[in-house]
Parts: structure tokens; sequence; C-alpha cells
């Protein structure tokens, strides 16, 4: 995967690294029985069930089933991949990226990047010279007028115009020297339906750049003037972007928000523009699809506070009731902003200004305040079906406040709301509480009466305490593999399995990076589950759970060869071939012997 310079880096930065410390910067542990438990920060729950075994380099959680090493950890958690976790804890480290070749498809991925990058600079510069300097650029220049929108607002954000003409913009590329596909490809084009040549994506369109969190124009947002459908029309998805991974204005609102510690959404490119030209500078716009966990904790790298404002319409509200729990799992602190009388952010704005728009950030509701609001004037809170369904959503989220005293306070508000005996409201919270650890518990052990089911799970604990003892004596899977062949364990225990024969061949001993590299997500969580349910290293209950595993994994592959011979037996006896028909026979006796004796021992 890395060639050797890489590896060692891989290795140092990895041999530097404290999964416990790095996993304490997100959440706080607690050590017990061996092991550090905290909540998990990949999923919401109450009680523990995220373990961390400092001694393997592993978390694991027994609720949402997520696991890795030091890296994987921290590529789930800030949202990165895997190669940009190894670089971004090397930074925390102070361990220098080692230089190296770059392989023949990461150059050509570099060089069509960009390729798109210079198209993208080339096209605003395009649209932006029509909107400023042209008669063409007339009808834009007016529209944004109208807005309220200044010449400095319009070369801060490079704002455009894009001619009403189908080739204006791919004429002036082609003479570049570009080529249809790749004009195509950084989305700036449409093929025509013949399949011949390509023609302008946006006419006639008040342009938007989109900017990635460098500074790059990524994409295009093109307003229509005045009236008409679409209102917007955006360029595609492309190699250099992706809209759920960005927000709009981030590049330039960063440190603002940074700074603050607390960012503000709004809903359209418009807002944004439009709040950051009255100095509002903390504020990003999602870019027309919905707030996404990714889009959270984009934003929870900069800010610990996040003040959503979206229009106050009911499109909005249900996009702010849908935003706010991915908010708080992030990690962030929750607050709505509400715009009075239906008006967006940058109508209110423009119409009182930015000491006002401060006071209603000031003003702003904290989750649970909007949360209750929110469904009380949606319910006829004087029925008791209303309230009984009034508590029915706000429980669950009133389970979510770890903090105590803001937990009472929040129930006096429900119980005042809605005139229900505070006692009647505990009551309830509890009985939800009870009913998510059973849920949590019957994940974690599920008990089925469905015997085939029981056997299943029975079988994926013996092979999981094969591949602990094979992770610490690498030796006995020659002899296990003899006893119970491969194809008896499950797809992930059979990967892990195969990664251990691996290491043992080339005389390494196993561990969370090489693992990592080699096995599956799947397997790797699954590695990762193993060796978080024991204690720390191998006991000689360990021991006792292997030698019986190992005979519960003979009598499943005994099983399923006895059902083959069954098989085979009437075959023979259909087609009338005694011999064989005896031997079978014989066969089966055998195996039934063996499988009275795995079973009595
Ligand atoms: P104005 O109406 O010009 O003030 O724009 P706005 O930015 O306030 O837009 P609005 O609140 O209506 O919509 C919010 C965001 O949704 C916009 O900024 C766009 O990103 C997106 N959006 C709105 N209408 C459309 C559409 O017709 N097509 C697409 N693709 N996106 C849209
Ligand atoms: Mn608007």
């Amino acid at each position: 995967m890395f060639d050797s310079a890489m590896d060692d880096f891989v290795n140092r930065v990895r041999e530097r690294s404290d999964i416990r410390e790095v996993v304490s910067r997100y959440v706080t542990l607690n050590f017990k029985g061996g092991r550090y438990w905290a909540c998990c920060p990949f999923h919401n729950e109450k009680t523990p069930s995220f373990t961390v075994s400092p001694d393997k380099g592993m978390f694991y959680c027994f609720g949402c089933h997520k696991g890795g090493n030091v890296f994987k950890f921290i590529s789930l958690i800030e949202n990165i991949s895997y190669l940009d976790a190894i670089k971004l804890q090397a930074e925390r480290l102070g361990i220098d990226l080692p230089s190296r070749k770059k392989t023949s498809a990461e150059l050509k991925l570099e060089q069509k990047q960009k390729t798109l990058f210079k198209i993208m600079t080339l096209a605003q510069d395009f649209y932006h010279n029509n909107l400023v300097k042209t008669a063409a650029g007339e009808t834009g220049r007016k529209y944004l007028e109208a807005r309220g929108i200044t010449s400095g607002v319009i070369e801060k954000f490079k704002l455009g115009y894009a001619p009403d003409s189908w080739d204006a913009l791919t004429k002036v590329l082609q003479v570049r020297g570009f080529n249809d596909k790749d004009l195509f490809d950084a989305g700036i084009v449409s093929r025509k339906r013949n399949g011949a040549g390509v023609y302008d994506r946006l006419r006639g369109r008040v342009i938007i750049p989109i900017n990635d969190i460098n500074g790059n124009v990524v994409a295009f947002g093109g307003r229509i003037v005045d009236e008409g459908e679409p209102k917007y029309l955006n360029t595609p998805e492309t190699e250099i972007f992706s809209k759920g991974k960005l927000l709009f204005g981030l590049d330039k609102a960063n440190r603002a928000i940074i700074s603050a510690d607390c960012a503000v959404i709004v809903e359209g490119y418009l807002d944004a523009i439009s709040l950051m030209s009255a100095g509002v500078e903390n504020v990003v716009a999602t870019l027309g699809t919905a707030f996404s966990d990714s889009h959270a904790r984009l934003l929870t790298r900069y800010a610990r506070r996040i003040i959503l404002c979206y229009d106050s319409d009911e499109a909005g509200q249900r996009a702010t009731i849908r935003a706010l729990p991915m908010i708080q799992n992030a990690g962030a602190e929750v607050f709505v902003a509400i715009v009075p009388d239906g008006k967006d952010p940058d109508e209110f704005v423009r119409k009182h200004g930015k000491a006002a728009f401060e006071d209603l950030l000031k003003n702003a509701l904290p989750f649970f305040d909007y949360k209750l609001q929110y469904i009380m004037s949606r319910v006829d809170i004087f029925s008791v079906d209303g309230k009984a369904r009034a508590l029915r959503e706000l429980i669950p989220v009133l389970a979510t406040i770890k903090d105590s005293s803001i937990q009472l306070e929040y129930r006096q508000k429900i119980s005042a709301a809605l005139v229900l005996d505070e006692n009647v409201i505990l009551d309830e919270l509890h009985k939800f509480l009870d009913a998510a650890e059973k849920r949590l518990a019957k994940k974690i052990n599920p008990v089925s009466e469905n015997p085939e089911a029981k056997e299943n799970i029975l079988a994926r604990q013996a092979g999981s305490s094969i591949i602990k003892k094979a992770w610490y004596e690498g030796d006995v899977l020659s002899y296990v593999l003899g006893y119970v062949p491969m194809e008896t364990f499950t797809k992930s225990h059979r990967e892990i399995l195969s990664y251990l024969e691996k290491c043992t061949e080339m005389g390494k001993h196993p561990n969370d990076l090489s693992a990592a590299e080699e096995l599956s997500e799947a397997a790797n969580a699954e590695l990762s589950r193993i060796l978080a349910s024991h204690t720390v290293n191998f006991s000689e209950a360990d021991e006792q759970a292997y030698t019986d595993s190992l005979k519960v994994m003979r009598l499943v592959y005994v099983k399923s060869q006895y059902a083959k011979v069954r098989q085979e037996i009437e075959e023979s006896y259909n087609s009338g071939d005694e011999a064989a028909y005896l031997q079978k026979l014989q066969r089966a006796l055998e195996i039934q012997r063996e499988m009275d004796e795995l079973k009595f021992a």
C-alpha cells in the first residue's frame, strides 16, 4: 500500500500515538474491568458501550460496532480518510511527512484535478468579467443592484453573469486548448443529445462561485434573474466537488468561526453573502442539500457552538428539526435563531442591519427549547392524546441531556408547558432509558429463540476465542486449521485468520496497524471487537474458552460434513452404486460417532 519511507513514517506515528490519549481529546474515558469506557462518540447512548484497549491500540463500540486502531478512530471522528488521519496525527505529534514518489494513478488524478481547477478559475474569470465589464452583463448588474449587493461584495465573492448564449464559455475554453471531455468533467458544460459536442450549462444566470476550504473554485451556482424555474441551477458533483462535504463560504468564514468559537448556518448562498457583507462573518450555507453528519463534523472542527438560522417557513423549520440532533451528536452546542415574520436572513439583515441580526443570534433558543416550542405549536396540548404525543417526542430528546441540573430545568419546562405532574415526566424518562438499555443489551448479546441463530452466535463466539488465541500464539494456526477447516468460519473470521496466518509466515507479530491495512472494514471492526471483549492478555479462562471453542467449531464443521454425506448417500442409493453407498454409509457412521463424542466431551 505504501512505499517503505511511508511505511517507516506510519510506523513512527503509530509508535508515538497513545490511543487512550487521542480518544480522551474527544470523550472522557473511565477505567473499569481492565479497559477504558465511554459513551460512544459515534452514536447516541446513555450507558457507555465504547471501549478502548490501550495495550492493543484498539477501540470498539458494542453498541454501533465501530472499531479499529487509533488512525481509524481519528478518521471516523474527524470525518477524514485513513491516510489523512495518519497525517493529522503526525502533524499533532510534530512528525514530518516523508517525501515520496507518487503512483501513476495518483499522478494522473492530480493532473486531472489541476486541469479542472484551471478550467473553473478561467470560467470564474469569464463570468465575472462578463458581469462587471460587458454590455451583456447589464441584466446581472441590474439584478444584483436591485438586491442591494454592492460592487465590493461582487469583488469579494467574484460573482459573475453567464450570458444568454449556448456556447460563449465553451468557445472561450476551447480556444484555450481544453477538450470537451475536460469541460464536461468540470461540470460547466452539458453534452448535446445527439452526442456531438457540448454546450454551456449555465446561461442567462447570475453566477455564484463555490469554493473549497482552500479557496479554489470547485463549482458554480447559477441564479435565474427574476422569476422562473429552476431558481438555481448548479454545476454537478465532480472530481473536485462533493456537496455533502462542502459548506458555502467556509473558506472565507473559517477564521471568524474559530475566533468566535461559533458558526452560523443559513440555507441560501445569498443569505450567507448578504450576512457576510453586513459584517456578520462567521456564516456558512449548505449547498441546497440537506444538512448532513459530514457537515456537522466539518463545522465542529472549527467551533463548539453552532447556530442554525434557517428560513422561518415550514420547510425551514422542518430542516432545522432534522439538523439539530446531527449537530448535537457531533458534539457541539446547538441553538436556533428565529428570523421574525417569515423573512429569510438576507431580507432581515438588509432591512434591520447587523446589530439587529446579532440580537437574533444572542436570543437564539437552545436546542431543547426550540424543539419544545416546535412540538407545542403542532399538537393540541389540551387533549390527552396531544399531551402523550408531545411527550413521546420530547422524552428521547430529554434523555440526551447529560447535565442533571439542565435536565431538571427542562423537566420543569415540559411539566409547565403540558400541565403534567413532574413525576409523570420523570417516570416516562426512566421507562424510556430502561427500554433503551434493554435494546442495547439485546444488541450486544442477542438471545434468540431460533436454534439455528443460537448456533450461529455460538460459532461466532467460538471463532472469536480461537482468533484471540491465534493473535497471541500464531503457531497454533496450522493445528487449528487442520482440525477446523477455514470454510467453517464466518467471512470476517476467515479474513482475520488468513491475515494471522500471513503474519506467522512472515514471522511478524500482528498489530493494529498491519490489520488496518490488510483487513476489510468489517473484519477490522470484528477484530477490534474480539480483542476488546477480553481483558488484558490471555488468561486461564481464555485458554479454557479456546479449548472449548475448538470443539464447538469442529462440531459445526462435522455437522456440515454429515449433511453432505447424507446427500451423497441418497444419491448413490438412487443411482444404484452399491459400493459407493456402503462407503458413504460407513463415513456417515464415523461422523456420527465423532459428533457424539464432541457433544459429550
Ligand atoms: P434567493 O431566493 O435568491 O434569495 O436565494 P436564497 O439563497 O435565499 O435561496 P432559497 O432560500 O430559496 O434556497 C436556499 C438554497 O437552496 C439556495 O441557496 C440553493 O442552494 C438551493 N436552491 C433553492 N432553489 C433551488 C433550485 O431550484 N435548484 C437547486 N438545485 N437548488 C436550489
Ligand atoms: Mn433568499
